[in-house]
């Protein structure tokens, strides 16, 4: 059994899965309610609230995976990027826990375990894959060739799909965050009655850049007067709301599966995978099964909760090179950037 941890930003999360990587138990706990007032992450309070809460979460993730300490052979700890004081409460955490029952631990890069979730449940999607991932974040498209080998494809310029998300809903009056929110409420709207620009594709780029999106989003609300009132969850939206939801949420997965289609075609992968938060959107998710049913290949969206931030994505990602026999030295420290080599 291997015990994953995952406290880089605002979700306190362990996992147990077995050595053939099948998840036994995943729990997390999430902190939404603790900065929603706030309209964002206080990085603060996300750290001291993973300090408070992880030893009961790694708790309950042994108790319902029905093992004990001793069953444990490896943990495995998000080391980055994120939150630093986030990061290091979970990696000092599972560097004593490691120590202490003499196992290796493993130190894992947070995006490539949100890479690495749409094998979880497709174990069988092939290499080489072109994988979006897409949070509050991050907006990368990858090119994984083989578990351990992963080529930068693009990446935003500026916002991530989520922070674009979260920054307008929040401008609407809706609650933090606001992916999910705009997810339901665009059902109830028409995705044509506001005409957003799409950003332009520049010759070969294939960089994502959401501020034009936002700024229009926002140019539109003050031009017509329009500023959402504070929103109780069951209560009506005027119709407006609805649409001016739709048309942006609309605009923001057209953006993300145009560049993404073009590099389907410049790679021409055997699968094209889905991850991170921003994964859960039912319009992203259809319209990105449709971009792969274009080229003929197979598609991995992974359930959605190992989409939001999960440890089970972690231990998942560490499994490789544990079963290689590797592991990471005692003082792999936390880091807030990341980097891959590019295509
Ligand atoms: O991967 P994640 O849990 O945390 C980060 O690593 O950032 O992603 C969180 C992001 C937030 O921006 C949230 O609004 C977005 O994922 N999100 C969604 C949906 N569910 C979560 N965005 C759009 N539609 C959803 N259904
Ligand atoms: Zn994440």
């Amino acid at each position: 059994m291997i015990l994953g941890i995952e406290t880089s930003c605002d979700d306190t999360s362990a996992a147990v899965l077995d050595w053939e990587g099948r998840v036994r138990s995943s729990v997390v706990s999430s902190q939404n309610l603790i900065h929603a007032p706030y309209g964002g992450i206080v990085p603060e309070l996300a750290s001291r609230h993973h300090l408070e809460n992880l030893p009961a979460v790694v708790g309950e993730a042994l108790a319902s995976a029905g093992v004990g300490k001793t069953d444990l052979r490896a943990v495995a700890v998000t080391a980055g990027p994120g939150l630093l004081g986030s990061l290091l409460v979970g990696l000092s955490y599972a560097k004593a826990y490691a120590f202490g029952l003499g196992v290796p631990f493993a130190a894992v890069n947070h995006i490539e375990a949100h890479l690495a979730s749409p094998w979880i449940e497709h174990p069988e999607t092939p290499f080489p894959a072109l994988v979006l991932v897409v949070s509050g974040g991050h907006s990368h498209l990858f090119l994984r060739r083989s578990p351990e080998e992963t080529l930068l494809v693009s990446a935003t310029r500026d916002d991530a799909a989520g922070e674009a998300l979260d920054k307008v809903a929040k401008f609407l009056g809706l609650p933090y965050p606001g992916g999910p929110v705009i997810d339901r409420i665009s059902d109830g709207g028409n995705p044509k009655a506001v005409p957003f620009p799409l950003p332009r594709l520049s010759a070969g780029g294939l960089d994502y850049s959401f501020s034009g999106i936002k700024t229009a989003a926002l140019h539109h609300l003050r031009k017509n007067g329009l500023t959402g009132a504070a929103w109780e969850e069951g209560s009506p939206l005027p119709a407006w709301e609805l649409d001016f939801a739709a048309s942006y949420q609309k605009r923001v997965v057209d953006h993300l599966i145009q560049r993404a289609r073009k590099a389907m075609l410049l790679h021409r992968p055997s699968a094209f995978g889905l991850a991170g938060g921003v994964a859960c959107n039912r319009l992203l998710r259809s319209r990105s099964a449709d971009l792969a049913e274009e080229f003929g290949v197979g598609c991995s969206i992974p359930s959605p909760r190992y989409c939001t931030d999960n440890a089970a994505m972690v231990a998942f990602r560490a499994m490789p090179g544990l079963r290689a026999g590797h592991s990471s030295p005692p003082d792999a420290d936390a880091f807030a950037n990341a980097i891959w080599p590019r295509c």
